[in-house]
């Protein structure tokens, strides 16, 4: 059994809640959250953990370098999976400060301690120390209609703040191996969506609006397309990376799922009208709305995952079909999450966003 802990960076968001929910249930070994709680964060995320004797949970900023040094001597972790960022284009968008702070700053604090820490491991701890770094499809740019998907060799061309500050940071994960050795691993995925979601991000806003009847923001003409993974194959990835995964190289994490925008909020609102027919908003599809596009919109993003499906053996488990109908049911049965997480903050983006 494999006892000492790794360590988990933003795990109360999204992607991180649900990664530490699948591994409480499915490895051995504890799992520290090392979490800043921004406006993403949410402790309720990690509810059925909080009893859990594997499961540890520190307020605080990856960029905190005192604080991280002695998190790290005082915990000594295996391994260190970094989700921490600031995480929705449209924020970056109107403004950039914080996704270079934590992005970039934060992720640099990290590696340096990072990188103290792991020098002074002793044999075989030093060899089997693995830092993962969770990055985006994003950093690879924009893909017209016919071009070939994103490999793990397709040239970085991000074009937001915010891929623009993750491409900084997977830079500097890269020349934190290639310089001093440090055993890292980095991971390029598409769009996730699945329980816990905030609901600014596509798939929850939709969900949400179309439940209550209200207008659904689509950006432009609603033709940009986007790879889409379940959150669980995500993290199903990322778990297989870290045990799997050879140090130095990277890996692109797809669900084989493209589809453009509308596509997806047409699919939401047909699977809604079933779910919860309602003859005052059905169908919902009248709800869609075509809004100002985005500044700088990506046209298509689409991954060439062959490389983890071959040499590590993963695949998604979910079709798009089966993993929207779990997460429209998933929010359909978490009505108190929804109402705690849409409050306050919550509205004031929603009013600067869509005005
Ligand atoms: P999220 O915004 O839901 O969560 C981010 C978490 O990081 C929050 O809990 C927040 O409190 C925490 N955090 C932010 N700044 C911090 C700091 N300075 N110190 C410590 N904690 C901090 O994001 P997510 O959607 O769960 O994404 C997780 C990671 O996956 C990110 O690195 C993101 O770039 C990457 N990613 C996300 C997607 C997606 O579709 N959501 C796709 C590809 C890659
Ligand atoms: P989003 O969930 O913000 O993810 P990303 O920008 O990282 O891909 O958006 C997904 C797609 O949906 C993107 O093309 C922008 C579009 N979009 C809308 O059309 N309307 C919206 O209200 C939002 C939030 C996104």
């Amino acid at each position: 059994m494999e006892s000492k802990p790794i360590l988990v960076t933003g795990g109360a968001g999204f992607i991180g809640s649900n990664f530490i929910l699948q591994w409480l249930a499915a490895e051995s070994s504890p799992v520290f959250n090392l979490d800043k709680l921004t406006y993403a964060g949410n402790p309720g995320n990690l509810e059925s953990a909080a009893c859990d004797p594997g499961y540890r949970f520190i307020h605080g900023d990856i960029a905190d370098r005192e604080m991280v040094s002695a998190l790290l001597s005082g915990q000594k972790p295996r391994a260190i999976v970094h989700f921490a960022a600031e995480s929705h284009v449209d924020r970056s968008i109107h403004g950039p400060d914080e996704f270079v702070r934590t992005n970039v700053n934060g992720t640099f604090n990290l590696l340096e301690e990072v990188r103290a820490y792991w020098t002074q491991l002793a044999s075989p701890d030093r060899e089997q120390f693995r830092f993962l770094h969770v990055s985006t499809d994003e950093v690879y740019g924009s893909l017209g209609a016919d071009d070939p998907a994103f490999s793990e060799l397709t040239a970085y061309a991000p074009n937001s703040p915010y891929s623009a500050s993750k491409a900084a940071s997977d830079h500097l994960v890269r020349a934190y191996h290639h310089t001093y050795g440090l055993p890292t691993l980095t991971t390029n995925c598409s769009n996730n969506y699945g329980p816990f979601q905030f609901p600014e991000k596509l798939i929850p806003l939709v969900i949400l609006n179309a439940l209550s009847g209200k207008a659904i923001p689509v950006y432009g003409e609603g033709q940009n397309v986007r790879d889409w993974l379940y959150v669980a194959d995500h993290c199903e990835a990322v778990r297989t990376v870290l045990a799997q995964g050879k140090p130095g190289e990277t890996y692109n994490i797809g669900g084989r799922n493209e589809k453009r925008n509308l596509e997806i909020v047409q699919i939401i609102c047909d699977l809604l009208d079933e779910l919860r027919p309602d003859a005052s908003i059905t169908p919902r599809r009248k709800l869609i709305s075509f809004v100002r596009d985005r500044p700088g919109h990506d046209r298509r993003y689409a991954i060439d995952a062959r490389k983890i499906e071959r040499e590590l053996g993963w695949r998604p488990r979910e079709t798009f079909e089966t993993g929207i109908r779990k997460t429209v049911e998933w929010y359909l049965s978490h009505d108190a999450w929804t109402r705690a997480v849409t409050s306050g903050q919550y509205r004031q983006w929603l009013a600067k966003q869509y005005s």
